[in-house]
């Protein structure tokens, strides 16, 4: 990737980045020069990767532990974020849950834990940053983590898929309000994603069944959310902002 030049020493917070595509987000970030802080709520993961981050790129990640479901921790993690590394260029908003509960399951208690984490704490991590940026006089860039179940129905995921869908909204009415800021907002719509979580599912018949519906007949690998990511977070991409773009093998525009 040859994109990164203006990311060199630029502050990037990663939500959920003790794991997955979060972790991944933060080498990546980390790779291109620039700063990261780790957001999540298991401190002994963030501190493994701070470790092996330090190790390759010789600055220290900073760790604000967190459960983004509540408010006041989510305010809390951006002042100390602020207070050890300054105010942030960029927030990737990739912290999320999954439920398979089926619809006439899905009981208060599934349907909470998913909005709360997906649509609440992305809101208010995404509102609580912006605020510094703009108390600052700062522009910058807000990266949304949405899903192609928030642009097509999926099998038993209701409250995700409508978590993902509201993120997707949101990428867009955030980009309007915060324009005269120069606060850009996208967001990243993935399809499905090899992880150490879901390689054991895709290998099974259900699994492989399911990448037979991908019309490029594989998943995705972490890699291939890097240039999408890079290109959002970089100036080069300064006139785009409100867009969600699927990362899927073209599964979201798959022929009925
Ligand atoms: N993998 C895929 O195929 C795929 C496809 C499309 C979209 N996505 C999206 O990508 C994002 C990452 O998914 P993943 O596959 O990497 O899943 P993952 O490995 O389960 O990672 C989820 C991350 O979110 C954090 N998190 C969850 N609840 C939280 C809370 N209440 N407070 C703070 N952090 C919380 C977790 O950290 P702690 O548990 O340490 O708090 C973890 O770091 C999600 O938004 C997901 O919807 C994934």
């Amino acid at each position: 990737m040859t994109l990164s030049s203006d990311l060199k020493d630029r502050l990037f917070v990663v939500t959920g980045a003790s794991s997955g595509l979060g972790a991944h987000f933060a080498q990546v970030l980390s790779q291109a020069g620039a700063r990261v802080a780790l957001v999540a709520r298991r401190r002994e993961k963030l501190e493994a990767l701070s470790d092996s981050l330090t190790s390759r790129s010789g600055a220290a990640p900073v760790i604000a532990e967190a459960d983004i479901r509540n408010v006041s921790a989510i305010r809390a993690a951006v002042a100390d974020i602020v207070e050890q590394a300054g105010v942030p260029d960029g927030l990737i908003n990739n912290a999320g849950t999954v439920d398979t509960t089926k619809a006439l399951e899905v009981t208060e208690e599934h349907w909470d834990s998913v909005l709360d984490t997906n649509l609440k704490g992305a809101w208010f991590f995404a509102s609580a940053t912006a605020e510094k940026m703009v108390e600052a006089g700062r522009t910058g860039t807000v990266v949304n983590i949405a899903s192609i179940t928030g642009l097509r129905p999926a099998g038993a995921v209701g409250p995700y898929a409508i978590s993902k869908a509201g993120l997707a909204h949101m990428t867009r009415q955030l980009a309007v309000e915060w324009a005269r800021h120069g606060i850009r907002v996208n967001a990243l719509a993935p399809g499905y994603i090899e992880t150490d979580l879901n390689r054991e599912f895709f290998a099974s018949e259900a699994g492989q069944a399911l990448i037979k519906r991908v019309p490029q007949r594989r998943l995705g690998q972490l890699s291939d959310l890097d240039a999408p990511l890079l290109m959002l977070c970089d100036e080069a991409s300064a006139y785009m902002t409100g867009a969600v773009i699927p990362v899927d093998g073209g599964h979201a525009v798959n022929a009925l």
